[in-house]
């Protein structure tokens, strides 16, 4: 799986930096090319002449090579890499990355990597369970980084506790596993609805709702990291995507989101529908801005917008799966299950707006997932990149 991957190698000041060495020559046996970027304080634990005789590379530290003036491009860097290794990666390093502290190479390599990230803490008990190592090892899982717990054991310090850095063999497992599964939907068509409709009622207002996009987004881009060749058919949103193999389709109305997906979804494997659509529209359009005429109040008359994810339904063939949300205020597990029924999905995800940091808007989202199998599974408020990685593993589980 590591076999001709190009690996950034980060190397931060600690103790476990012995145990680079052993990693950089298990992931040059598996194939993988590998650049060494180390902190000046990493250089302190391990030499950087050990390093670049196994990697057969230069090893990166600073920003200008001091004798030639030569400039080491972190931008480039970036684009070059697979995946991106942070082993050991001390409490301080941490804490640059989670907040943007760019005063060295490794750091603003991190910064520019477009490729997936994994850390490997590395720190005594007590700085591991410290309340800002703890947020700031969130905030990096919340930006979609890949955290390799550490494990419990003698420490530098002679403490028993959790803080060792996973052992390189196993480090070298999570990368070739993340890259085993990364190909598990190689060749699958994925169609993914995101953000809200906008129903127009004249030249400057709308019906519209909160949805950021955020999540369906990150369903889109997780499917696509995956392999798979993706729809996205996104509502009015203000974010964007880069990553390769996504196919955007913007439009405002829910008309305009029902006839792409029923041009779509034939050819899908499955569909996941994540946006927010809304369930009315006006039944007429005021081409000229309505006027605030006084004692005259303009009643709007609705009619109600299809059903995108229950026409799916009643077209789906077999071997297609359609996979639908519900955003509940109350009644939640009734409400989900109905519309998981009445809809013909194959799943459908609940989310709550009585749970804090779910819904709308959020980085994070908590979320039960009902199958027509009747299970139910919970999880926990995480990010919404990682929900969307529970979604995607629940569909090909399925
Ligand atoms: O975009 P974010 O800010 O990240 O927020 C994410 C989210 C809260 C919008 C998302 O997680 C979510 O819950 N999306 C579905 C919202 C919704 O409209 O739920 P619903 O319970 O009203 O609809 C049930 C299902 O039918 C949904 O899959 C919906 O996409 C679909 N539907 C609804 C109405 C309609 N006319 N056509 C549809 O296809």
């Amino acid at each position: 799986m590591l076999k001709g991957k190009h690996i950034i190698l980060g190397i931060t000041g600690g103790i476990a930096a012995y145990k680079s060495v052993s990693l950089l020559r298990l992931l040059i046996k598996a194939g993988a090319e590998v650049q060494v970027v180390i902190t000046p304080a990493g250089k302190e634990f391990i030499t950087p002449v050990t390093l670049s005789a196994l990697s057969g590379k230069p090893v990166i530290s600073e920003f200008f090579t001091a004798n030639t003036g030569e400039w080491h491009s972190h931008v480039d860097l970036g684009l070059w890499a697979d995946a991106m290794v942070i082993a050991p990666a001390t409490a301080s390093s941490i804490a640059k990355m989670a907040n943007g502290v760019a005063d060295n190479m490794l750091i603003t390599t991190y910064l520019s990597a477009k490729a997936p990230v994994f850390i490997a803490p590395s720190m005594d008990l007590d700085m591991m369970a410290h309340p800002s190592t703890k947020r700031n090892i969130e905030l990096l899982k919340s930006y979609g980084n890949h955290i390799i717990e550490p494990t419990e054991g003698e420490l530098a310090s002679h403490l028993i506790g959790k803080g060792r850095m996973e052992e390189p063999e196993e480090i070298v497992k999570f990368l070739s596993r993340f890259f085993a599964c990364q190909q598990d939907l190689k060749g699958k068509h994925v169609l993914v609805t995101a953000g809200p409709t906008f129903e127009k009622i004249d030249p400057v207002r709308f019906i519209g709702n909160y949805s950021s996009g955020k999540m369906g987004y990150a369903i889109a881009e997780e499917a696509a990291r995956r392999g798979a060749m993706v729809t996205l058919i996104s509502g009015p949103v203000s974010i964007t995507t880069n990553v390769q193999n996504i196919n955007v389709i913007k439009v405002d109305s829910a008309q305009e989101m029902y006839d792409y997906c029923i041009s779509s979804f034939p050819i899908c494997d499955f569909a996941i529908m994540s946006a927010a659509v809304a369930d009315y529209a006006p039944i007429e359009y005021c081409d000229k801005k309505i006027k605030r005429e006084k004692d005259d109040i303009p009643t709007i008359r609705l009619k109600k917008n299809p059903d995108i994810a229950a026409k799916l339904g009643s077209i789906k063939k077999d071997g297609q799966m359609l996979i639908g949300f519900a955003l509940e205020t109350n009644n939640e597990e009734n409400n989900a299950i109905d519309k998981l029924h009445r809809k013909n999905l194959d799943m459908i995800i609940l989310n709550s707006l009585q749970d804090s940091g779910a819904g709308f808007g959020t980085n994070t989202n908590k979320i039960t997932i009902y199958t027509k199998q009747e299970e139910k599974i919970e999880f926990p408020l995480k990010s919404k990149i990682e929900v969307a990685k529970d979604i995607i593993d629940r569909i090909i589980q399925k």
